[in-house]
């Protein structure tokens, strides 16, 4: 059987590191294969509650995800990526934001997602968001 698979690159927004682009298998997550790949990104549960991993898809298959006020998102965010469990730390708005939990989400495109610390802060940190 083919195992497929897609590129998903990794940048560190805040963070002096080298972007890298991993390939991901449909049937396994973002941090597996990460962490197969030597990469350290953040986790804490892995079941998709607390947040830690959270990730912020920047690119859909060369697209720019966009998604307007009337909710029509013109890559889908939600296509992306299939979550193997319900993402319970973000909440819907955080989702359509292109927000992402990379310990339980495994990829259906190419893409490029900012990851790190800095990405989960940008969730709690500005109460006007
Ligand atoms: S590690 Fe807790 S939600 Fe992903």
């Amino acid at each position: 059987m083919v195992r497929q698979h897609h590129d998903v690159t990794l940048e560190w927004p805040d963070a002096d590191r080298e972007t890298r682009t991993i390939a991901v298998s449909e049937d396994e997550t973002v941090l597996e294969a990460a962490k197969r790949a030597d990469i350290a990104l953040p986790f804490g549960c892995r079941t998709g509650a607390c947040g830690t991993c959270t990730g912020r898809l920047l690119e859909v298959d060369g697209a720019e995800p966009a998604a307007g006020d009337d909710g029509r998102s013109t890559v889908g965010i939600d296509g992306a990526f299939s979550y193997r469990r319900s993402p319970r730390a973000l909440k819907d708005r955080h989702r359509d934001a292109g927000y992402v939990l990379l310990c339980i989400a495994s990829p259906r495109a190419d893409c490029r997602i900012a990851v790190g610390a800095s990405v989960h802060t940008e969730l709690v940190d500005n109460p006007w968001k």
